[in-house]
């Protein structure tokens, strides 16, 4: 049968026919790919010598591969201790964060094993390629890249994304091991803690920390919170010797507002809610006018590390000089302990940038009661211990 060339049928065919070509091509050369890195991975584990293992690397072995474990070149090296190769594959673009199907860096494998050496290698190149991806966004949204673990991770669930969270249905309540939660139910069915009642050892640290021995307390601090969740934090901060001559709460959130409203804080002496998203807030005159603050706290939800940074950013003109103290959730990243180290460096190089220093102190998070802390809820730290940052202004000259 003949066709004429504008058939829509022939051009259809040719261009499947190229397709086709191009289909083999493709699944020829993600074979290729796929034996080299293959064929790399097991001379990384069988210790050959680094000209065979530079041999595969010429000739095209990707150092981006993960076999069906989810093992790469760089997780290889780390898993037989081997430094000279974690940092060539490190030098040569090999992505720091890739995890294995359990969900284990090549970063934890060498923490696992004690290997220091290694372990800050892997640390420090993920702090690197953060701290770029931050600085290159500079004031737009900032880069996606495979390499990047915390900037911004795309998440337009309640979980990660501040619209759909504040769209959500929340329900205050109390689990069967007498815990206060403040729940969100995810589409899947799935519920998540926005606020759990195990981190009351947490919040009370972080006020110790903050307000206990601060040269103003006797006078009443001046105080700034982003984030009510359950209150735990605010309910320390009322119960201080002197409680705040100011206590400014910025939270976003419909059913906890209603929530806050329920609970009396808006006759509370001193206490002022302001409602709306700290990222609006802060531009608003009635909030300008309150002047700044001795001490600084958020905890916020559904927001990534970029919204955090930009939290730093404003910092300067929030806190009331070199005494004022500022501390914040240091919760992201911590499924993981890799990652919540390289959160909590990247934080502090962020936060030395607008001339702040960091002190650290530890918080143990109970490990053994690991089933009544979660109950049915998605677990969203599981490091043993919290890292508490406090940070003030350095005295400038
Ligand atoms: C984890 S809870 C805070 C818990 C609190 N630290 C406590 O001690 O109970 C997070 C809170 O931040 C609020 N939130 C989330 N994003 C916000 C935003 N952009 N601006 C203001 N509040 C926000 C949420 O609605 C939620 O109430």
């Amino acid at each position: 049968m003949a066709h004429t060339p504008s058939d829509p049928q022939e051009g259809q065919q040719v261009g499947d026919e190229f397709s086709d070509v191009e289909d083999i091509e493709d699944i020829e050369e993600i074979n290729t790919l796929t034996e080299l890195g293959t064929t790399l991975i097991q001379a990384i584990l069988e210790r050959e010598p680094l000209v065979n293992i530079q041999d595969l690397i010429d000739a095209g072995a990707p150092l981006w591969f993960q076999d069906n474990e989810g093992i790469s070149p760089l997780y290889a090296a780390a898993y037989v201790a081997n430094e000279k190769l974690v940092k060539i594959f490190l030098a040569d673009g090999a992505v720091w964060n890739a995890v294995d199907n359990f969900g284990n860096t090549a970063g934890d494998i060498a923490l696992s094993m004690n290997d220091e050496g290694i372990y800050n290698l892997i640390r420090d190149a993920g702090i690197r390629s953060e701290l770029l991806l931050t600085a290159l966004s500079s004031g737009s949204e900032p880069p996606q890249s495979s390499s990047s673990l915390i900037i911004s991770d795309g998440d337009i669930s309640a979980v990660g994304s501040t619209d759909a969270f504040l769209a959500s249905n929340l329900q205050y309540t109390v689990d069967a091991h007498g815990q206060e939660i403040c729940l969100l139910k995810l589409e899947d069915g799935s519920t998540v803690g926005v606020m759990m009642g195990w981190e009351r050892e947490i919040m009370s640290r972080t006020v110790d920390e903050l307000c206990s021995d601060h040269p103003r307390l006797e006078g009443g601090l001046r105080v700034l919170n982003v984030g009510f969740g359950l209150g735990i934090i605010d309910g320390f901060l009322q119960r201080l010797p002197k409680p705040p001559s100011l206590h400014v709460i910025i939270e976003a959130h419909p059913g906890v507002l209603a929530h806050i409203r329920e609970q009396g804080w808006h006759q509370r002496p001193g206490v002022k809610i302001m409602e709306g998203k700290w990222q609006d807030v802060v531009q608003r005159k009635e909030f300008l006018d309150l002047g700044r603050f001795d001490v600084v706290y958020t905890d916020t939800f559904a927001e990534n590390y970029y919204e955090l940074y930009k939290f730093f950013m404003l910092l300067p003109n929030l806190m009331a000089g070199p005494e004022a103290r500022f501390s914040f959730f240091n919760g992201l990243g911590a499924t993981n302990a890799l990652f919540y180290d390289v959160y909590s460096r990247v934080s502090e190089c962020h936060l030395s940038n607008i001339g702040a220093h960091v002190s650290w102190s530890n918080v143990q998070v109970d490990g053994d009661r690991d089933k009544e802390r979660w109950g049915e809820t998605r677990k969203y730290f599981t490091q043993p211990l919290y890292h508490l940052p406090i940070a003030q202004l350095k005295q400038t000259v």
